[in-house]
């Protein structure tokens, strides 16, 4: 079971990385659902990408295994510490991590327009497809989604 420190670190991350406008945040409740599940996977880091399991985590990605295939559901950094590689680092450690329990295919989702674009495609995902008006910002607006896939 997901400890509720671990809970707090991954909600600190959530709610200063992600600006409500898009929506993207999930809630504490939703996290914990989740991490519920045996085939959910968190890894959370401290300043200097190192993996940790509470405390003063800076980042984290959250991830669904479904055999040989995985979903990267989230990537955050907290906003003063980005710039610094951080999430480009705990992206290749989750990288490895998802190849080494056998995933040969991760799949993620972005709204159409995020900067975090350029790290997937350094990170070797390409946009396999749109799904069109697939989220809504707070003031309505729709806006379409890119999956991105990388083989391991
Ligand atoms: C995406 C994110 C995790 C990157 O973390 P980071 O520690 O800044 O990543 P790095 O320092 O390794 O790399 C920065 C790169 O990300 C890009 N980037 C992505 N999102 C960005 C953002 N919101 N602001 C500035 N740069 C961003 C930059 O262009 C930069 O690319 P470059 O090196 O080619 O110039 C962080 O910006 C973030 O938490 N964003 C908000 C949450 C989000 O949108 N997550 C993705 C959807 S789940």
């Amino acid at each position: 079971m997901i400890g509720e420190d671990t809970l707090d670190a991954v909600m600190a991350v959530m709610d200063a990385g992600f600006d409500p406008h898009w929506r993207e945040a999930w809630t504490r409740e939703q996290v914990r659902d989740s991490l519920e599940m045996p085939s959910t996977f968190l890894l959370l880091a401290d300043r200097t990408a190192k993996p940790i399991r509470s405390g003063a985590a800076v980042g984290f990605v959250l991830s669904r295994q479904a055999l040989d295939e995985e979903e990267l559901l989230l990537i955050a950094v907290t906003p003063e510490e980005r710039g610094q590689g951080i999430g480009g680092r705990i992206l290749g450690d989750y990288l490895l991590a998802a190849r080494a329990r056998g995933v040969r295919r991760v799949f993620l989702e972005m709204r159409a327009n995020n900067p975090v674009r350029s790290l997937y495609t350094r990170h070797g995902f390409v946009p396999i497809g749109t799904r069109p008006r697939y989220y809504r910002t707070s003031d309505g607006q729709a806006l379409d989604a890119i999956t991105f896939a990388r083989h391991l």
